[in-house]
């Protein structure tokens, strides 16, 4: 899709009429009748003709609460009605600010994504012009908000590409071309490189497969310091059978979302390079397949990992944390940023704690708990806190090895994660866990089955602008 400044609206030509609810009166001078069936309730549309046979959409963006949701009513819109569309169709941006018109290009771009990507028959790209008219200047937030969406779209793909696909080696790709592409380096670690540098923990996790582990370290520099302002580790197990302690077959197929954190951490490093922030951001990717096979590690094993503390693995399925593990332990140990930021589609228990519509988020930083709960809200992907009491600490205990992956018990799932990764952190004082099991993937409104949902590119980089304007 092509986004464009236009000064005025051409009244004889197409064009979309966003309005709040109740509040036709603002539009009225543009429609050719005086009362339509329309009240502007959240994400409603009605198409009326115009006295020249023009299309015009009102769209209701509904009410004030609705602010940091306004992407899916143009989103909404664009994918119901853009095969009526001409090439080029106008938006009346007047009533809109700056922020509200970058998340209707996110939105519109959005509907662009195209879910059957490996059907045989492929689907044609409709390469529409869409026109903002806007006295104000808006060309720099047309290009943010192109920007997201084209990021947002692409790690839905990754999410939802299939597992025998998605190799950690085909994530490594991934990232090498995106470097290319925006203008930061992209280092993959393969297996004999992480047998060197000790990412035990990751290894342990890839033994049963194939597919070998990589990981990928992402680096962005924006200033000219060395410094690094943030470093985000993601999870990035292109499938989890859930390994010897093999998971139900019931969904298994979903379990291919389980990269969910690692799609994030890609996204929001080829957005910030884009965008050209001035901050220095790595992110670091840690992938690998939780198969079944004589070679996986075993419950009752004794790992190492990358920080040097042994690990008694009590289920093969708690193998997220392992992973994330040497990811923070290189993040603390080799990188020492300000910020230190995972996220993880870590636990069934945050799904069954917060359900679909926020993320477990974990620290001991109130100041970085509470940004982050605001900006989620802005963005609507939000965040909810869960507590990191010393009580907990306890479950980690193993009369074996330094800690254990997993406390046995059926309480307390998502916390028990959390503590666990702490124990890698070395007390890091900026150090947050976004639990984003519940969020990363599940239904629209465009798929019949459960599909990625780009969670996390904007509320992490939001969070990287924020620590930029500070
Ligand atoms: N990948 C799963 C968590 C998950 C569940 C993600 C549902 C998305 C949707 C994770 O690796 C896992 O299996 N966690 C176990 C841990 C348990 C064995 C300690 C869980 O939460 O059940
Ligand atoms: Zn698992
Ligand atoms: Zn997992």
């Amino acid at each position: 899709m092509t986004f464009k400044h236009i000064k005025t609206l051409d009244t004889s030509k197409d064009f979309i009429l966003p309005c709040k609810k109740g509040e036709l009166d603002t539009v009225k001078a543009f429609l050719p009748i005086q009362q339509p069936d329309f009240d502007g309730s959240f994400a409603s549309y009605q198409l009326i003709y115009g006295s020249e046979g023009n299309r015009i959409y009102l769209l209701g963006l509904g009410e004030d609460k609705h602010a940091p949701q306004i992407e899916e009513t143009f989103r909404n819109l664009c994918f119901n009605t853009k095969k009526h569309w001409d090439k080029s169709i106008q938006v009346y941006a007047e009533n809109l600010n700056t922020d509200s018109i970058r998340k209707a290009v996110i939105g519109l771009e959005m509907a662009e994504y195209n879910i059957g990507a490996f059907k045989s028959e492929k689907e044609k790209l409709s390469q529409k012009t869409i026109a903002f008219a806007s006295s104000k200047s808006i060309m720099k937030h047309l290009e943010e908000g192109l920007y997201t969406g084209e990021t947002i779209n692409s790690i839905k793909a990754l999410v939802d590409a299939p597992p025998n696909i998605k190799t950690p080696e085909y994530l490594g790709k991934w990232a090498s071309k995106s470097s290319k592409n925006a203008n930061y380096k992209c280092t993959v670690l393969k297996e004999k490189e992480l047998k060197k540098q000790g990412f035990d923990a990751v290894l342990s996790v890839g033994r049963g497969s194939v597919n070998k582990p990589v990981v990928i370290i992402n680096e962005y520099k924006g200033k000219e310091t060395k410094k690094t302002d943030i470093v985000l580790v993601g999870k990035g197990i292109t499938f989890d059978s859930g390994g010897l302690s093999i998971k139900p077959a019931t969904n298994l197929h979903y379990m291919k979302s389980d990269m969910g954190g690692a799609a994030a951490v890609l996204g929001v490093v080829e957005l910030i390079a884009k965008l050209k922030l001035n901050i220095n951001v790595t992110g670091i990717v840690c992938s690998a397949e939780n198969a079944v096979d004589a070679e996986s590690y075993r419950p009752g094993d004794v790992i190492n990992s990358y920080s040097g503390k042994t690990i008694e693995i009590i289920d093969t399925d708690a193998e997220g944390r392992l992973c994330l593990a040497d990811g923070i332990s290189y993040a603390v140990k080799k990188i020492k940023p300000n910020y230190l930021i995972d996220l993880a589609t870590l636990t069934g228990s945050v799904v069954r704690t917060l359900g679909y519509s926020a993320a477990g988020m974990f620290t001991n930083n109130d100041d970085m708990a509470q940004s982050m709960s605001n900006i989620g809200t802005k963005v609507h992907e939000r965040v909810w806190r869960l507590p990191m009491y010393e009580d907990y600490e306890e479950d980690l205990h193993s009369d074996v090895a330094d800690l254990r992956n997993f406390s046995g018990k059926p309480i307390a799932g998502a916390i028990n994660a959390a503590k666990f990764l702490e124990a890698f952190t070395e007390e890091h004082p900026n150090w947050l866990h976004l639990d984003i099991a519940g969020v990363a993937f599940g239904s629209s409104s465009y798929a019949k089955m459960k599909s990625a949902s780009g969670y996390g590119v904007q509320l992490i980089t939001e969070f990287i602008k924020e620590k930029i304007s500070k």
